[in-house]
């Protein structure tokens, strides 16, 4: 959540989190915790999330969720 991350639209990102974990039901049920940092030091290739220490670069709604839903699969799948 630095400056440049913020302005490159990493809100609608956290956003889009929460409601994957809620949609999925998750919330109860992994630990998970959504947090903000300070900026990550890679401005150039943000938006930037680290997701269990690795660092995803470029990172728009849609890559967010094809990484949530690689995290946590939907059951069945
Ligand atoms: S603000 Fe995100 S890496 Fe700098």
């Amino acid at each position: 959540m630095g400056s440049s991350c913020f302005a490159r639209g990493n809100e609608k990102i956290v956003a889009l989190c929460e409601s994957f974990l809620a949609a999925r039901g998750l919330k109860d049920e992994v630990d998970v915790v959504l947090g903000a940092s300070l900026c990550a030091g890679n401005c150039a290739k943000g938006p930037v999330v680290i997701i269990n220490g690795k660092t995803h670069t470029h990172v728009d709604e849609g890559v967010m969720t094809d990484l949530l839903e690689d995290l946590f699969p939907a059951k069945g799948q």
